[in-house]
């Protein structure tokens, strides 16, 4: 069946990827209220309809932090992609270069940096806040090395939130019997297991590979984490990261107002107001619902970027109608990378983009840029 929408890339995922994996992209933490809460306050936003306004030309070009995008969507940071496609992050970033929109690599991406880099163009790097500082400036060279145009500091996992999936599916524990049910899950996904498993490593995690084990085991993935993310991190060191970053700051994770003027005060030059996908807090805002109060606070002075629960371009429409510069996008590029690769990743973007195009010509909304809360119906 040829994919018409992301929900029917969720399915082929599904269809192709080993459970554990599987269950790791699409879950979210506890009951995850939250991670519904994204998907559901998007769909209750209604907008207008207008008709008669010559939409023959539209124009969804706009620029974030000095870099042209095609369309107002970022691929998210989203950990792990080299395990759902061979090299899978440098598939989804060949796909979004060609599609010209902006790819997120992750602290804990398989491919490193350089590899992305190299492959498609420097990625805008996603930082989680390690232990070892000497080994975080490192890293901070590598990435201002490597010409990545922005800094997306991720501030909203001091700790990992509790995925009951993950638990059962036994991704957290580091013994045999969990290496035996990963194992067999594997097999069952024989298509995977030659594309991935055989033909896709080294499965490091290619940015920390000098800090972190080999990916023998994902339960070794979360016992590094939880020995190496650093819990202490204030607003104060972001003063530290800004000594060792000269390009833009991004926070990401930001879902309070209060937090978002304390953003402003640190001189960052943008946040993602975002729940991690649902995946920390349960039971918080979704990243829609957050998104008002913290633009009416800083959308003057900062630019401000949403992400949670994004399926379509009529959701990347709504959320530039709440007072988004751009969405980023997580699960959607994650499932079409797991069930395609990089034609799937493309397939998607392309979909969004015909979304986009319907969702501006029945609102009458010409360009993006002009996107507004007038497109939304009280
Ligand atoms: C499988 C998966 C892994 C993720 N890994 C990271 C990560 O490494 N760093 C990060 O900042 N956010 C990570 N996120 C959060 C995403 O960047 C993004 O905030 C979230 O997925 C947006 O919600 P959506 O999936 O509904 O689009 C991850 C999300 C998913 C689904």
């Amino acid at each position: 069946m040829r994919a018409a929408s992301v929900a029917d890339y969720r399915e082929a995922a599904r269809r192709r990827l080993p459970k554990v994996l599987f269950d790791y992209i699409d879950g979210g933490s506890y009951g995850e209220a939250t991670l519904a809460a994204n998907v559901a306050d998007l769909a209750a936003l209604k907008l207008r309809q207008r008709v008669l306004r010559d939409v023959s030309k539209l124009s969804m070009s706009t620029e974030i932090f000095g870099q042209s995008l095609s369309m107002p969507v970022v691929l998210s940071p989203v950990g792990l992609a080299g395990m759902y496609a061979r090299r899978g992050e440098v598939q989804a970033a060949r796909a979004a270069k060609a599609a010209g929109v902006a790819f997120s690599l992750s602290t804990v991406g398989v491919c490193t940096i350089a590899e992305v880099a190299k492959a498609a163009a420097p990625p805008w790097f996603q930082l989680y806040m390690i232990r070892d500082r000497g080994f975080m400036a490192e890293l901070l060279a590598t990435a201002a090395a490597a010409a990545c145009p922005v800094l997306l500091f991720t501030v909203d996992l001091p700790i990992p939130g509790a995925r009951y999936r993950d638990t059962r599916n036994g991704m957290l524990a580091a013994t045999a019997e969990a290496r035996i049910g990963q194992a067999l899950d594997g097999l069952a996904h024989p298509a995977w297991l030659w594309d991935v498993q055989q033909r896709g490593r080294p499965h490091t995690l290619g940015n920390v590979a000098g800090a972190a084990a080999e990916l023998n085991n994902l339960g070794q993935f979360w016992g590094w984490i939880g020995r190496n993310f650093d819990p202490s991190v204030t607003w104060k060191d972001i003063d530290w990261v800004r000594e060792r970053w000269a390009g833009p700051i991004v926070l990401k994770g930001v879902l309070d107002a209060q937090d978002a003027c304390d953003a402003r005060r640190c001189g960052v030059e943008g946040i993602v107001v975002s729940n991690h996908g649902g995946r920390q807090l349960d039971g918080v805002a979704s990243g829609i619902a957050a998104l008002p109060a913290v633009v009416d606070a800083v959308g003057g002075d900062l630019t401000v970027l949403m992400d949670g629960g994004v399926r379509s371009g009529l959701d990347v429409l709504k959320a530039l109608a709440v007072g988004a510069k751009a969405c980023l996008i997580g699960r959607a590029w994650a499932w079409a990378l797991g069930a395609r690769g990089e034609a799937g990743v493309a397939h998607m973007l392309a979909i969004l983009r015909q979304e986009l195009r319907m969702a501006m010509s029945l609102t009458g909304c010409t360009d993006v840029l002009d996107a507004g809360r007038d497109l939304l119906a009280p």
